[in-house]
């Protein structure tokens, strides 16, 4: 069962240690600050103090931090959120560069400014895409792992001179172990010995059955280098979505996800965050993982101030107490005690965690030097 020190107790009910432990003492139990004490045992003392206890659980949490289901009038069309994946060298970087070059918005509000981990493109029609960039396959199953399921497509990156290569099997794999779509992006097709054929049929091996060999699956010919085929790999994105019918609530509290964090000088910790339903305004109280905060400020991914990031806009948000970590789920809460608690509850989980590890650790160690 779950069980908490008397300095957590203490500092929770914000009370002195001191007290906490006389408290103990009156019910005959003899405690240091350190020590651990069950949760029956803190109940009564919470009680003791004429404190309401509460005892909270990662269920507890979810419920706080989920809604209301949507019903599927609110729902309302949003910009699919895009991940990138090939096998190393094969363009992907590449890719998303030219794709965020030929943004028409970009001339709007004077240029690509800063790199950051998710980015929104407008095309000529004034539909919207998202692009992720998670740098590794690594990185996007470990956002999965976390709850993050984000990406609505893939869009697998293949060179036309090279062919099916490792990751790009791997990617695949991870693409069909998240359910999402996949649309094949075939690279570099400016090259004299670039040979898209070979690509379409090799991926026939791979359960990848593209429409020119009467499958399903999107394919495009692309070029980073010469911008060839961006507006038809666009294009697709946008079919496939269709297809999906991706929509959100824009019209209740903001979740998303941590696409990136860091400590930043002069800024505090800062995080990439995707919104994926509702909308997040400056003055929201929020939790992060284990971290909680009050939106300072928000910044686009051109680095403009906006008041507010609706559903698949990734924003920079500032205002963090800590530094989440990528993947970490980001939703709205009512006020700053219950976004404290949350986090104040993730920690200790958290340190138990790695208390428990590291005891494990040392026994390992006990163990090899014998
Ligand atoms: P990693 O991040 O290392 O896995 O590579 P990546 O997939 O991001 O590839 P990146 O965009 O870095 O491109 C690798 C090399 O291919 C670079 O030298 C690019 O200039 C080149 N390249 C990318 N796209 C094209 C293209 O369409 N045509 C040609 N000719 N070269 C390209
Ligand atoms: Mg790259």
């Amino acid at each position: 069962p779950d069980a908490i020190t008397v300095q957590e107790l203490a500092n929770r009910m914000a009370e002195r240690a001191g007290d906490v432990i006389k408290s103990l003492m009156k019910m005959g139990m003899m405690a240091t600050i350190t020590q651990s004490i069950d949760s029956d045992t803190a109940e009564l003392v919470v009680a003791e103090f004429g404190h309401k206890s509460k005892r909270v659980s990662e269920s507890d949490v979810e419920l706080q931090l989920q809604g209301k289901e949507d019903s599927p009038e609110d729902l309302k069309p949003r910009a699919p959120v895009v991940t990138v994946m090939g096998h190393v060298d094969h363009g992907k970087t590449s890719l998303l560069d030219a794709l965020r070059r030929s943004d028409v918005a970009a001339g709007e509000a004077g240029g690509i400014t800063q790199h950051i981990g998710a980015y929104q493109v407008k095309v000529p029609s004034g539909a919207r895409i998202t692009f992720l960039d998670t740098p590794g396959h690594e990185a996007f199953t470990e956002m999965r792992a976390r709850g993050a399921n984000v990406t609505d497509i893939v869009v697998l990156v293949v060179a036309a001179d090279d062919g099916i290569m490792a990751q790009t099997v791997e990617a695949i794999r991870h693409a069909k172990a998240a359910g999402c779509p996949i649309i094949v992006a075939i690279n570099k097709c400016d090259l004299p010995d670039a040979d898209p054929n070979r690509v379409r049929t090799e991926l026939l091996q791979h359960e990848i059955v593209v429409e020119e060999m009467s499958g399903d699956v999107l394919s495009v010919e692309v070029s980073a280098k010469t911008q060839q085929g961006l507006d038809k790999l666009e294009e697709a994105i946008l079919l496939q979505a269709e297809l999906l019918e991706v929509k959100a609530n824009p019209d209740r509290r903001a979740e998303g996800a941590v696409v990136e964090a860091k400590m930043e000088k002069g800024r505090g910790s800062v995080a990439t965050v995707l919104v994926t339903k509702g909308t997040l305004n400056v003055g929201d109280i929020f939790v992060a993982g284990a971290e909680w905060g009050r939106v300072r400020a928000l910044l686009d991914d051109r680095g403009q101030r906006v008041k507010s990031a609706g559903p698949s806009t990734p924003v920079e948000v500032l205002g963090l107490q800590g530094t989440p970590v990528a993947g970490d789920e980001f939703g709205v809460v009512e006020s700053e005690s219950q976004a404290r608690e949350i986090a104040e509850y993730r920690q200790r989980v958290l340190r138990e965690k790695s208390a428990v590890a590291g005891a494990r650790g040392s026994v390992e160690q006990m163990l090899s030097a014998i």
